[in-house]
């Protein structure tokens, strides 16, 4: 039985000499916040992702939650999404003063049930927000009959989905409003920062104006050579603001992304092999998809075994294996069970997703080594050998 001398994460930024430099690079230079680089982070985003606008904001919960005000959602208004999200999903939702409607997900791949979703739509919804799980796209072609069919504002959380494509083309590029997150553990960092990507270009003044306050002109344009200490504020926005700093960080990491996501696939690629004949469902690409794998998210297959998730993870940390879950489903906190009487019954398909899955470690900077040996800790807990 191996036993790792050294403790595996389960999640780590992977943060080269590049990026020190950049970062350094901008405190030096006499200009933090908002300002050329983050255009240049924007610019270079666009170009990746194919799309016409980008805006780089604080978060993805920023960028949630100014995608939602964009199309004027709120009070009176129903926006449908998953439990199988992190909160800030539906923070950004109740900011508004809309409600979140959750609906059950698809028990395959994580991702919110369209068929569910289309039964909850009535004359108060306004948008549907789904969340790319793990990386994985959301069945993109029913999402977006559903937009054409009921126009509906779809708003995607794409935090976990940069480098995701469905039938060729990537996650952000559908012509909806899609966020992504640079937070310390996505595919790419900026320590904490988002970003949305739009095709509408009525949308994306109104967005840029939004993220800092509304004010009519950034300070940026104010403050360089040639501009003007006067500005109007033309509508109510939120400090929402990318920094040059954060941006600095995320330009050499897009710079990186290619090679990233090609090490996070053939991490991917030999956890299937490795894992394929234990106890377990693994997580699924379909051919017409390119997964992020932003996650590598595994089930307990309970017809084959009895194990508790809880056990299994206890048992990876004394081989010193980090591991998360993902996600703990909305309905089951405390706060929104006494708000909107959410019950985990109603979601069985979340329910048995939540009560066996495990996220192992995936990262770029891993080893093939170091897959081997969660493949074997997974072994030994699940089969004894
Ligand atoms: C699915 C999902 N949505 C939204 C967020 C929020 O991202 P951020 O921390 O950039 O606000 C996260 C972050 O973990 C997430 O996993």
């Amino acid at each position: 039985m191996v036993m790792r001398q050294n403790f595996l994460p389960y999640n780590q930024p992977d943060i080269g000499d590049e990026e020190i430099r950049a970062v350094t690079q901008v405190l030096r230079s006499g200009w933090l916040t908002r300002g050329p680089v983050t255009q240049q982070f924007e610019q270079t985003l666009q170009d990746l992702l194919e799309v016409p606008y980008v805006v780089a904001v604080s978060s993805c919960t920023a960028a949630l939650h100014l995608a939602l005000v964009l199309h004027n959602v709120g009070p009176g208004d129903e926006v449908v999404t998953t439990p199988m999200t992190f909160v800030a999903s539906i923070n950004a939702i109740l900011e508004t003063g809309a409600t979140p409607v959750l609906v059950d997900i698809n028990p395959v791949t994580g991702n919110i049930n369209l068929d569910a979703a289309k039964a909850a739509i009535n004359e108060k919804t306004r948008a549907i927000l789904p969340v790319h799980y793990g990386g994985l796209p959301v069945d993109m072609a029913a999402l977006i009959a559903l937009r054409d069919r009921y126009g509906l504002a779809i708003i995607e959380d794409a935090a976990h989905a940069l480098g995701a494509r469905y039938e060729g083309r990537n996650i952000g590029s559908f012509g909806n409003v899609a966020c992504f997150s640079f937070y310390a553990t996505k595919n790419i960092t900026t320590g904490e920062g988002g970003a949305l990507s739009l095709t509408d270009p009525d949308l994306v003044q109104k967005a840029r104006t939004m993220s800092l306050h509304g004010l009519s002109r950034q300070a940026w344009n104010r403050y360089s050579s040639g501009g003007t200490w006067a500005y109007d504020v033309t509508m109510l926005g939120f400090k929402y603001n990318m920094t040059d700093i954060q941006a600095a960080l995320g330009l050499t990491q897009l710079a990186r992304l290619g090679d990233m996501q090609k090490k996070r696939r053939a991490l991917a690629f030999r956890y299937h092999e490795k894992l394929s004949r234990l106890p377990l469902k693994l997580p699924t690409e379909p051919s017409f998809t390119d997964h992020a794998w932003h996650l590598y998210a595994v089930r307990l297959d309970r017809n084959k075994t009895s194990a508790r998730r809880n056990t299994v993870i206890q048992d990876l940390a004394r081989h010193a294996i980090g591991t998360s879950v993902h996600f703990i489903p909305v309905y089951r906190f405390t706060y929104y069970q006494d708000r909107f009487g959410w019950r985990p019954e109603d979601f069985p398909m979340t329910e048995a997703f939540y009560e066996t899955e495990l996220s192992l470690p995936l990262y770029p900077s891993m080893t093939i080594q170091d897959v081997d040996d969660v493949a074997q800790a997974l072994a030994t807990s699940l089969t004894g050998g």
